[in-house]
């Protein structure tokens, strides 16, 4: 899009360019007109080239962020960073990047640690405040491209070194701690233009090398690229990887109290979801499901299902994935479908084997 709006730019330039030449030949008296003609193309040619730099376009900076094509003028005032050039040379590819004590305003803003890139090993609260950079913004996506935190305590699982924390706003959003790199969350913006937010990266404990850096982006309320509400994460595509906060093969411990929904948007022509469980590369095993199940070493514990029964059911932690059922093979003895699911494995029924899992419902919540 944005080249193509370049490519329209230099055509404009070759247009004056052509009508100087036609000018020469047809004489002086007609000069005046063409310089007049010439002038106000000229003065066309600089409001394209305006809107152009202008027009918030996303470009990629040096070090491999994410920018704004502004005028290098216009970055030093709205607080950014020159990142390369833009527009063909015209502009630069402005970064913003905050940390502790900082407001975000702009679209695409980094919150990194102190001392970014170096990792950062104190305790604190190091907090930035978001504000709407219009009316219009109904949602923020938090892109976690670095998330090294201290992990939660061993009996409990409850982050009580270190914490992430997200106020104000529209829903309550879980605090999570650990490795979160490559995870997002979409946050409620609340209503009105004067709800301020605050991320807040909560560090205490023993020492430990933490990092951050989170892309904060901000989602018009019209977009068609905002997520349902309810959902503190959000999946476009045909495919794709969910991990649950702090999922980390290596010492990664499922986290408490947490409670959100994760959704994925229904693509055109599809109408269920199937789900199968990843393997864990770190373990050489195949299972990388479980929620109240086996913790890390091989006595794997089946499937679990249900709200209540006499066997094993899900009473404390469990992923509810609506009108869930197993698939290619029929349900063994028990009930066609089934809601929650935990375990050691997953499946839709009570086994030791993993089933893929297949919904039509395309929100599944933990
Ligand atoms: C830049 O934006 C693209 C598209 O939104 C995204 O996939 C990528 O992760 C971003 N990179 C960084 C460093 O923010
Ligand atoms: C913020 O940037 C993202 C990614 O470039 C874009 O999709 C979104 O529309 C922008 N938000 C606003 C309010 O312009
Ligand atoms: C992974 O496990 C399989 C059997 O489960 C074994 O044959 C293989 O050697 C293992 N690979 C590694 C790298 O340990």
């Amino acid at each position: 899009m944005f080249d193509s709006k370049v490519l329209v730019m230099f055509a404009f330039v070759f247009v004056v360019i052509c009508s100087v030449r036609v000018e020469g030949r047809q004489g002086a008296r007609n000069n005046r007109r063409m310089q007049d003609a010439l002038n106000y193309r000229q003065s066309r040619f600089l409001s394209l080239f305006t809107f152009v730099q202008f027009s918030n376009q996303e470009c990629m900076g040096t070090g491999g962020e994410n920018g704004t094509c502004l005028t290098s003028a216009q970055c030093t005032q709205r607080g950014g960073t020159g990142g390369g050039p833009c527009a063909g040379g015209y502009g630069i590819c402005c970064i913003f990047m905050a940390t502790c004590g900082m407001t975000i305003r702009e679209n695409g803003t980094y919150f990194v640690n102190t001392g970014y890139p170096t990792p950062y090993d104190g305790t604190g609260s190091c907090q930035i405040t978001l504000m709407k950079m219009n009316a219009d913004i109904c949602q923020y996506r938090l892109d976690f491209l670095q998330f090294q935190l201290m992990g939660p305590e061993q009996q409990n699982n409850i982050c009580n070194n270190d914490q992430f924390i997200v106020s104000g706003g529209g829903s309550p959003v879980p605090p999570i701690c650990g490795l979160n790199n490559g995870n997002h969350m979409y946050i409620d913006a609340g209503s009105g233009l004067g709800t301020p937010m605050t991320l807040s990266m909560i560090t205490s404990g023993p020492s430990f090398r933490r990092n951050w850096k989170i892309r904060v982006v901000q989602i018009p309320c019209t977009s068609i690229y905002r997520a349902e509400d309810g959902c503190l994460q959000y999946y476009t595509g045909v495919a794709g990887q969910i991990m649950s906060f702090n999922y980390d093969p290596a010492n990664g411990l499922q986290l408490s109290n947490q409670d959100y929904g994760i959704c994925i948007r229904t693509e055109r022509n599809f109408c269920g979801i199937q789900y199968t469980q990843c393997p864990d590369t770190v373990n050489n095993r195949s299972q990388s499901f479980t929620l109240s199940g086996n913790t890390g070493n091989n006595n794997q514990v089946p499937a679990m299902v249900g709200s209540t029964g006499t066997g094993n059911f899900c009473q404390n932690d469990y992923l509810i994935i609506p009108m869930a059922s197993n698939v290619g093979r029929p349900v063994l003895g028990q009930i066609t479908s089934v809601d929650r699911i935990c375990g050691g494995t997953l499946s839709a029924d009570v086994t030791l084997n993993e089933t893929p899992v297949r919904s039509k419902s395309f929100k599944i919540v933990t």
